[in-house]
């Protein structure tokens, strides 16, 4: 028995990395799904590719955020899980923090995860759907980071958010909770390695490498690794489980 038969799902930032991966679980537990990504070509591949639905989205603009919505409505009938996924990385000393880059990734991680959840909350209120909403927090927002006070303040906004979205939203039958990874090989991350590569003086692949060792697990993270907590999250099992953000990082961190 698939355990998502029936759902229909849309996937924010799935066009390569977790997301992807949780777009191909959730086909194969019986979904219909939406990758919502900024990268159309690269969406539209994946989606070929695994049996999904490609949709432009990006995630600050509200008009592209809205009009993903009703097209993911339409195409669907209605969307029963949101996974709030797209994000991106940035690293720098404190004095170094330009207000731009600030702005510019606030606005993805805090912004976009905030006004996705608040258009499919409003569509899932219009229709009856008791849904899931399922955000990608970060160990990063555990606690802060020498290099990385951005990402860390939007991931900690993420697992606050998740909170407060959670109690507001349970009273419709909406569930929102969160999933905080450690650390997840992929491109997302080869672009960590040049940050540390560029302010703590290590060679291309070195901080990878370190990072991997000191997972309690053994190694770093796959997004296959995070897909069961995905696919828990979304199911009926789940059903009691309100306003969480559950650790799926190999040990890395305990709360
Ligand atoms: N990889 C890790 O080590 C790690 C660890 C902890 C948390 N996370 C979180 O997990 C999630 C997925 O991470 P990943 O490693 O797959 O990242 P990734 O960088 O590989 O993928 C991010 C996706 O988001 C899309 N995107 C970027 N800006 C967008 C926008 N404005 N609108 C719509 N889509 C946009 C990109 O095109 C890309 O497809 C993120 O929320 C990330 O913060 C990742």
């Amino acid at each position: 028995m698939r355990r998502l038969n029936g759902k229909t799902a849309l996937i924010t930032g799935a066009a390569r990395g977790i997301g992807r991966a949780f777009a191909e679980a959730y086909v194969a537990e019986g979904a219909r799904v939406a990758i919502g990504d900024i990268d159309m070509d690269r969406a539209r591949s994946t989606a070929d590719e695994i049996g999904a639905l490609a949709v432009q989205m990006d995630v600050t603009d509200q008009a592209s955020i809205d009009a993903a919505v009703d097209t993911v409505a339409a195409e669907f009938g209605q969307i029963d899980i949101l996974v709030n996924n797209a994000a991106l990385f940035t690293a720098a000393p404190i004095v170094e923090i330009t207000r731009a880059d600030y702005s510019r990734v606030m606005d993805i991680n805090v912004g976009g995860t905030l006004f996705t959840m608040q258009a499919v909350a409003r569509h899932m209120i219009d229709k009856g759907v008791k849904g899931r909403i399922i955000n990608m927090a970060s160990q990063a927002g555990r606690r802060g980071e020498s290099l990385v006070a951005v990402y860390c303040a939007t991931k900690a906004a993420v697992i606050s958010l998740t909170q407060s979205a959670g109690l507001n939203l349970i009273r419709h039958g909406i569930n929102v909770n969160a999933i905080a990874p450690g650390v997840v090989d992929g491109e997302h991350w080869d672009g960590v390695d040049a940050f540390f590569a560029k302010y703590e003086g290590k060679a291309p692949g070195q901080k990878k490498r370190e990072v991997g060792e000191a997972v309690p697990f053994g190694r770093m993270g796959v997004a296959e690794d995070l897909t069961g907590m995905a696919i828990f999250l979304a199911t009926d099992e789940a059903r009691y489980i309100v306003a969480q953000t559950y650790n799926v990082d190999g040990g890395q961190w305990m709360s």
